[in-house]
C-alpha cells in the first residue's frame, strides 16, 4: 500500500493569499488538492452568522443560547453583552479557554479563524446585546479581602465553579484567558444582576456588598498562580500520516450502542499493535496542547474531502473530543455518512484519558518531539 499524506485545509486559516508559503522544502505536500481544499473550506468566508453555526452552535447553540454541550454558556445573554466589550469576546475566540473545552479557533493559536472572521463572528453575537440594559451604580465596596474571600467562595460558589476554580458545572474562573482579560467589575457586577435565565443566581441579598468585594478579590488573586498556561502559539504539522500500525490488522472492538467505544478497549488495541486511525474532533487549536499519540486532527468542521482520504478497509477509526461526544459523535456521523464502516466515538473523552495517566503527546506532531508508536505503547 502506498504511503499518503493526512492535511488539513489549514492553508484556509491566513486567509488564501498564500497557502504554501509556509511548507518545509522536504514535505511532499499534494499543492494541488490543498489549493482545492483551500478554496472549499467554506470558513473563508466572512459571514459572522454563518462562521457561528458552523464552528459554535455545537456547544454554545443557534441561538447562542448554550448549553448544548459541556456546560458550554449562554452567549445570547444581554446582561454579558452589557458587561464586556468586544475585546473581551474576540480574546475568548481566539485563545478560549484552556484546560476547558472551549479551544483556541485563532489561526494564531492553532485554530481555523482569522482575525477578520473573530471580528465577524462577535458583530454576530453582539446582535443579541440589549442597549436598554442599565448597569446601574455598582453595589459591590472596593478594595475586598482575599483571605475573607476564599471563605464566602467555598460556601458559596465553589460547587458549580470548583474549590480550585477550575469549573464544574459553571465555568472556570481560575482560567489565566478569563482572569486576563476579564473587565475588573466583571465578578462584582456578575454577583449584583446574576446572569438571568442560567443557573448563576443574582447575589444581592445574600452576599453583603464587602462579602461580593471579598470573593472578587479571592477570585482576582488566582491571576498569580504558577502552572496556569496560555494556549501556545503554534499549529498542527501540515501533513501526517493518519495510520498507526499500518502493518497491524484492525481490531475487533465492543461498542456500546453500536457507537462508543471505551477508552481502555482502545488502549489495549493500541498496545496490540492493531491498524488504527485516532482522529482528535475538537478544534485544531486544542491538539497541540494535549492529544492522543498518534492522532490526527480532524475537527469537527472538516469537510466531506478531508475525511475521504482516510482508509476505507479493516483500519478502524476512532474519534475523541472533550465534550466528550458532541465533537467527535459529529465527526463520526460524518464517516460513517461517507461510508466508512469501522468507526466509533471514544466514550469517556480526552479529559478522561488524560486523568487515567494513559499516554499523551504534545506539540504539533502525532507523537510529539521524537515520540513514536512503539515509545507510546510499548512494543
Ligand atoms: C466543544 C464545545 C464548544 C465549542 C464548539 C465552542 N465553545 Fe465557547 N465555550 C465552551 C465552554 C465549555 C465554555 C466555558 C469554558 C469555561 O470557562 O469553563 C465556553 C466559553 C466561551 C466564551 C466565554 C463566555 C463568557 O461568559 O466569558 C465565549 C465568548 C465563547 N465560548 C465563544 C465561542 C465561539 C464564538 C465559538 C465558535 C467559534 C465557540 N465558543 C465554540 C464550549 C465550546
Ligand atoms: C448554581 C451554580 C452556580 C453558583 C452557586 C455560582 N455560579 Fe457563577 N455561574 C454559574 C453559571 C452556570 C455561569 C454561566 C452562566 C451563563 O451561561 O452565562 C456562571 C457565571 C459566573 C461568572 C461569569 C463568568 C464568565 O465567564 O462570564 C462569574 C464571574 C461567576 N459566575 C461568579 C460566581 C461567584 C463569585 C459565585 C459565588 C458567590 C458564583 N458564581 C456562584 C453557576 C453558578
Amino acid at each position: 500500500m502506498g504511503r499518503w499524506m493526512w492535511m488539513l485545509g489549514l492553508a484556509a486559516c491566513g486567509g488564501a493569499s498564500a497557502p504554501q508559503a509556509e511548507q518545509g522544502p522536504e514535505e511532499a505536500v499534494d499543492v494541488t488538492a490543498q489549493a482545492r481544499l483551500a478554496r472549499n473550506t467554506p470558513s473563508a468566508s466572512l459571514d459572522g452568522e454563518q462562521l457561528y453555526v458552523e464552528y459554535c452552535a455545537l456547544c454554545h447553540g443557534e441561538q447562542g443560547q448554550g448549553y448544548l454541550a459541556d456546560n458550554a454558556p449562554m452567549l445570547s445573554n444581554p446582561w454579558l453583552h452589557a458587561m464586556v466589550d468586544d475585546a473581551y469576546l474576540e480574546q475568548a475566540v481566539k485563545m478560549g479557554r484552556p484546560g476547558t473545552p472551549m479551544a483556541p479557533y485563532g489561526s494564531a493559536y492553532g485554530g481555523p479563524l482569522s482575525d477578520a472572521q473573530v471580528r465577524a463572528i462577535v458583530a454576530h453575537m453582539r446582535g443579541w446585546a440589549d442597549p436598554s440594559i442599565d448597569l446601574g451604580e455598582p453595589s459591590a465596596a472596593t478594595g475586598g479581602s482575599h483571605g475573607r474571600g476564599k471563605e464566602v467562595y467555598d460556601v458559596h460558589c465553589a460547587s458549580c465553579h470548583g474549590v480550585e476554580g477550575e469549573g464544574v458545572t459553571g465555568p472556570s474562573l481560575a482560567n489565566p484567558v478569563f482572569l486576563r482579560t476579564m473587565p475588573a467589575d466583571l465578578v462584582t457586577r456578575t454577583l449584583q444582576h446574576g446572569r438571568p435565565g442560567t443557573a448563576m443566581q443574582s447575589f444581592e441579598g445574600v452576599l453583603t456588598p464587602r462579602q461580593q468585594a471579598d470573593v472578587a478579590s479571592y477570585i482576582e488573586s488566582w491571576k498569580h498562580k504558577r502552572g496556569r498556561r496560555l494556549p501556545p502559539a503554534t499549529k498542527p504539522a501540515r501533513d501526517m500520516e493518519p495510520v498507526i500500525h499500518a502493518q497491524g490488522e484492525g481490531p475487533e472492538l465492543p461498542l456500546r450502542k453500536d457507537r462508543y467505544v471505551a477508552s481502555k478497549d482502545v488502549l489495549q488495541a493500541l498496545r496490540d499493535g492493531r491498524k488504527m486511525v485516532i482522529l482528535d474532533a475538537r478544534s485544531t487549536g486544542d491538539y497541540v496542547m494535549y492529544h492522543l499519540p498518534g492522532a490526527v486532527p480532524a475537527p469537527y468542521y472538516s469537510s466531506d474531502e478531508e475525511l475521504l482520504r482516510l482508509p476505507k478497509d479493516d483500519t478502524f477509526i476512532v474519534a475523541y473530543c472533550a465534550c466528550p461526544h458532541a465533537a467527535s459523535g459529529k465527526v463520526v456521523d460524518k464517516l460513517r455518512k461517507l461510508g466508512f464502516e469501522h468507526t466509533a466515538v471514544l466514550d469517556e473523552g480526552v479529559d478522561y484519558w488524560r486523568e487515567q495517566g494513559f499516554p499523551g503527546a504534545t506539540g504539533p506532531t502525532p507523537f510529539g518531539v521524537k515520540g513514536s508508536a512503539a515509545q507510546a505503547y510499548g512494543p
